[in-house]
């Protein structure tokens, strides 16, 4: 992944490519052979080149390790690549982590979102036009807020009413985006996707976490009454409606994508152990809801979060094309096959979190 990307498709360069989406996102474009990719990802605790171990090979695929927050390396990039479209996935993503540690999540989802549209808009400028540049912004749910269990599920027209610093910094990067279409003419295409789970996510989200919990005998933890709901997406469906929105999307709108799979926490847990004791059955015989331990909740923990992806389903044609239970079943067994990939990563993660005062947690759905 070293020498230059050839060939004369597109180049796409996308920001956050070595995180659980991106990753995802970067191997299916490759396999795709939709275009040709330039990954750039800080690597921080979340970034992980082995994400990309299968694309090592492939002369279609460079990674370049930078930070979104640097201007000069961001234009570089632009002048370098000059690519037909820019995927931003970049961000903190850990609600837990912007609790204990906010600041990390302006520098990054404010501050670097903000040097990316600046440099993207002095490209367009340049040769950017020529290559027909488009933006896309990749964000979150969250940015809504809290539903009722009575409310109606979130749209595109619901307002803005982010709670944790994770979500407030995502909104302020959609409304610096939403700024520079409207103000500049940016080519640019955002979408609010909701919980995604899949392989390659870090074992700090709620999915991983219970099934690595349960494959060493710990105890599975669950944030409370575990009657928080999250609308659930496998991240290939989220990969495509992202490249839906890129190829289809109106310039300047926004995208609500979500698989229309509402779960408590209580009930992805039992699922994933169902999935496990049918097909990994623990050593001693017993079941792993066994090991099922309620934990003191997140403070401000959002009750509620689904999806109204109808505009989606109309003007992009895309529709997920996974169930919950074959999807959870494919995830858990990739955790099955990939014990190095993860045992490695849990050995840096706990690293990482050293002096929060929160040596373990929950494992929150984000
Ligand atoms: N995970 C979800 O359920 C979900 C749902 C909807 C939207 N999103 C959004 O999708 C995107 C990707 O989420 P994820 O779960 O894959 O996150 P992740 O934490 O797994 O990956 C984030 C990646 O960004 C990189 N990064 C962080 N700061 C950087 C910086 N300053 N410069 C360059 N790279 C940097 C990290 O190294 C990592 O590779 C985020 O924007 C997130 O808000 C996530």
């Amino acid at each position: 992944m070293t020498r230059e990307t050839d060939g004369k498709k597109d180049c796409w360069i996308v920001t956050g490519g070595a995180g659980f989406i991106g990753s995802n996102f970067v191997r299916r474009i490759r396999t795709m052979d939709r275009a040709r990719v330039v990954t750039f990802d800080r690597l921080t605790y979340a970034g992980n080149l082995a994400n990309l171990d299968d694309l090592k090979n492939d002369p279609g695929h460079i990674f370049v390790r930078g930070d979104i927050r640097d201007r000069q390396a961001v234009a570089d990039l632009f002048s370098r690549y000059q690519p037909a479209g820019l995927f931003h996935f970049a961000a903190e993503s850990h609600v837990d982590r912007s609790i204990e540690n906010p600041e990390a999540f302006i520098e990054t989802n404010v501050t670097g979102t903000f040097v990316l549209l600046d440099e993207a808009l002095r490209y367009l400028k340049g040769p950017g036009a020529q290559r027909g540049f488009r933006f896309l912004h990749v964000s979150t749910d969250e940015v809504y807020g809290s539903l009722s269990p009575t409310d109606p599920p979130f749209t595109e027209r619901t307002p803005y009413a982010p709670n944790s610093p994770y979500a407030a910094s995502k909104a302020a990067s959609d409304h610096l985006a939403r700024a520079y279409v409207h103000t500049y003419g940016l080519p640019l295409v955002t979408t609010n996707c909701s919980n995604n789970y899949g392989p390659w996510q870090f074992p700090e989200k709620l999915i991983p976490t219970v099934i690595l919990a349960a494959l060493e005998g710990r105890a599975i933890p669950v944030y409370g009454e575990g009657l928080n709901i999250r609308d659930w997406i496998f991240v290939e469906d989220h990969c495509d409606g992202v490249v839906a929105a890129f190829e289809r999307g109106t310039l300047g709108e926004t995208y609500a994508l979500g698989a229309g799979n509402p779960r408590t926490n209580r009930e992805v847990i039992s699922a994933i152990v169902e999935i496990l004791d049918r097909i990994h059955p623990a050593p001693g015989g017993d079941s792993y809801r066994a090991l099922v331990t309620s934990v003191p909740d997140r403070p401000g923990h959002d009750l509620r979060y689904e999806i109204d992806a109808s505009r989606a389903r109309t003007e992009l044609s895309w529709k997920p094309a996974h169930t919950f239970s074959q999807a959870l079943e494919k995830t858990v067994r990739w955790y099955l096959g990939n014990r190095a990939w993860w045992t490695e990563l849990r050995t840096r993660y706990d690293g990482s979190r050293q002096g929060t005062g929160r040596q373990k947690e929950p494992g929150g759905e984000r």
